[in-house]
């Protein structure tokens, strides 16, 4: 290219780039304030002469957030390829005027009436073969390729239009993925996915032992769905076909967002806490955020419990989350739909930062005028006024918004890890053995006196890394393949603390038992094993180290073979065979050790259970110590750290900190702070040292 040439090409490159620029900057919007306060709105369901009165309200309460679109598909698409979305492009315009950005929902939850009409396969059926029908919502087949082909096409007519828009953030798909489909084709699928996981039928059939009940297979096409009761292979794998089956059918709509959207926009999918309809882990590892909708239905808010499943929510893709549906007030699909407390959902709402939510939205803005959610807690009345509860939503609007720029780039971070697994609680609810032995409550018995303690916890998969903590347990790890065993030996011998509760390591990948007694893979490692589990009809006592007590609803009789196991604790008196047995055992191994707990410790126990646990790995409180019934809430940033604290007790407490620290709500530096019941704080402080 000549000297000449060159000049003249990038003139022409400096005219297109000018000609460019004004597009370029309306193509911009500020970035969304870093702690988000939103709301559900369904502006399809009102005349667009309301939407400037909502949208004012909105602003004024500090919503920065709608989430628009999920539930609308017949609107944008009232027939087959006639599309408009000429309302939602002013919807999410009108919303832009106030400084709200919106995130889009595909509206693949709530298909319209038009398509399962002409392709009722569409529909999905339930195990006892009934097909469902238009007129709620869910009744999508998930595995259905004629539905893939309308969901991708509507996903991919919504990425064209906003894609590119500014005030669009990001994308959610579908909504609350749950009810799945046991239509024939959905059974052949499954029997595909089995192929290709077992390679042979004598795999399968070896792996299941299905010489049990003459159960063995000669045909792929011979195998049946089974989901409450069967083959305990089967069931297990069913389940992971169902979770692999929800990745592709999310992957099917964020693959067409992909290919038209801005990469800024975010994807993510609202779950639903502890639901173990699905692998969360399996699913979630595409998107880009994590979000849950926080229900508290009848009663009050747990923190306890409700803390979990954030934490859990957070271990989803190891970072902060949303908190994307959440109550304003009361429910209306609870058999008791109580109101929260004046300041609860204000308290709550600093519970959801605290544990790591980057965003609280309220589900919903305004109930529909007609429709199955009439008495659903909203922010305004079916009059368009702000209901009672509104004015605690723009307090808390205003606090985000004043503490949001030192709550930027914040994150939980914890010495302690439960370790948390979908196979383990599938095997262990199948087959109970005793009807309350319920998994979640085994984690939570684990997680409430730890949390008190540490301060903060990590939920997340025995599959993650697990070096940079002092202190992991997996309560109830049922289901131990060789891969997890090798990262918790790993763990070990690095110097970790691994702690192993009931029913560990009884099961193999397969959901088969292991040919080693309980902890399997782990015995080697343990110098110990369990002899025999008995479901229990009434508490047994034990005695030790941690004091005496009650072990409820399950006990394993524990062995020490090596020299250098120590017994912490002894069954009392019980049913002959655990008497003066082993009941909870540990062992240092270098500069780790490895413990075995063979019992459901009672409330009490627990709580010095948990002491001992910490004390001797070596975990420090976030903050130091708090009156009970106070929750600290840690968040780390690069130089400092943010403590939330929340009064959940009845009565006002007063918190004495370890050194003057800055008062983010209200100004000022303190040495100490007064909660009333239901108060926050809000405090930093330059990392500890
Ligand atoms: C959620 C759902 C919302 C709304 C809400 C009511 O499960 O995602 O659309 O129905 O429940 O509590």
């Amino acid at each position: 290219m000549s000297r000449t040439s060159f000049h003249f090409c990038s003139l022409l490159l400096a005219a297109v780039l000018f000609s460019l620029a004004p597009a370029m900057a309306q193509n911009q919007a500020p970035p969304p304030p870093p702690i988000l306060l939103g709301t559900a709105w369904y502006p399809e369901q009102w005349p667009e002469s309301r939407w400037e009165a909502d949208l004012t309200l909105m602003q004024q309460a500090g919503i920065h957030m709608v989430r628009v679109g999920e539930f609308a598909w017949s609107r944008m698409e009232p027939s087959e390829g006639e599309y408009d979305f000429d309302w939602l492009e002013r919807a999410i315009a009108a919303a832009a005027k106030h400084g709200i950005y919106t995130v889009l929902g595909t509206p693949t939850a709530a298909p319209p009436a038009w398509l399962t009409q002409k392709y009722p396969e569409t529909l999905r059926v339930d195990e006892q073969g009934h097909r469902a029908e238009h007129g709620n919502r869910q009744q999508f087949n998930f595995a259905n390729p004629t539905y893939r082909e309308f969901a991708r096409d509507i996903a991919e007519h919504m990425a064209r239009r906003f894609g590119h828009n500014p005030y669009v953030m990001g994308w959610q798909i579908d909504n609350e993925y749950s009810d799945v489909s046991f239509d024939p084709d959905t059974r052949s699928q499954f029997q595909q996915w089995l192929k290709a996981r077992y390679g042979t039928l004598d795999n399968l059939n070896s792996r299941w032992t299905t010489a049990y009940w003459s159960q063995t297979y000669s045909d792929w096409s011979q195998i049946p769905i089974e989901s409450t009761y069967g083959n305990p292979g089967l069931l297990l794998s069913w389940m992971r076909f169902v979770s692999d089956t929800w990745r592709s059918y999310q992957k099917n709509q964020m693959d067409a967002i992909r290919a038209h959207a801005e990469r800024r926009q975010f994807i993510t999918t609202n779950t639903m806490g502890w639901f173990d309809g699905f692998d969360h882990y399996t699913v979630t590892q595409d998107l880009d955020l994590a979000a849950w909708d926080d229900y508290v239905g009848e009663g009050h808010l747990n923190p306890t419990s409700n803390g979990a499943a954030h934490d859990l929510t957070r271990g989803f893709l190891r970072k902060n989350f949303w908190v994307i549906e959440t109550q304003p007030g009361n429910v209306n699909w609870a058999p008791i739909n109580n109101s929260l407390d004046k300041g609860e959902v204000r308290a709550m709402a600093w519970h959801d930062v605290g544990h790591g939510a980057d965003t609280v939205s309220y589900w919903q803005w305004r109930s529909a005028l007609n429709g199955q959610e009439e008495y659903h807690g909203t922010l305004v009345g079916p009059d368009g006024a702000p209901a009672p509860l509104y004015s605690e939503v723009e307090q808390v609007g205003r606090e985000f918004a004043k503490t949001g720029p030192v709550l930027a780039g914040t994150t939980p971070k914890s010495e302690v890890a439960i370790l948390h697994s979908y196979d383990s609680r599938w095997a262990i609810n199948w087959q109970r053995h005793n009807k309350n032995f319920d998994p979640v409550k085994e984690i939570l018995s684990y997680y409430g006196p730890l949390r008190a303690i540490s301060q903060s916890i990590d939920i997340i998969p025995p599959t993650a890394p697990l070096s940079q903590y002092k202190l992991v347990v997996a309560p109830g790890l049922n289901v131990l393949s060789d891969g997890v065993a090798q990262n918790l030996i790993a763990y070990v011998r690095q110097g970790g603390h691994l702690v192993l509760g009931q029913r560990s390591g009884m099961k193999n990948d397969d959901n088969g038992l292991q040919t080693e007694r309980q902890p399997g893979p782990l015995v080697p490692l343990l110098g110990g094993r369990v002899e025999q589990y008995y479901a229990l009809l009434n508490p047994v006592p034990v005695e030790g180290s941690w004091g005496s007590g009650g072990d409820e609803l399950w006990a394993e009789l524990l062995s020490a073979k090596s020299p250098d196991v120590e017994v912490l604790e002894r069954y009392g008196k019980s049913n002959g065979w655990l008497d003066g047995q082993p009941a909870a055992i540990t062992r240092k191994v270098g500069k780790g050790r490895i413990t075995y707990i063979g019992i459901w410790p009672d409330e009490r126990l627990m709580a010095s259970a948990a002491k001992w646990m910490t004390d001797v790995s070596g975990v420090k409180p976030a903050l130091g110590p708090v009156p009970e019934g106070v929750e600290v809430d840690p968040r780390y940033g690069a130089h400092d750290v943010v403590y939330i604290l929340v009064n959940f007790s009845k009565a006002q407490q007063t918190v004495t900190l370890p050194a003057p620290m800055q008062d983010v709500l209200n100004g000022g530096s303190r040495s100490s702070v007064t909660l009333p019941m239901y108060g926050v704080a809000v405090i930093s402080a330059p990392l500890p040292k």
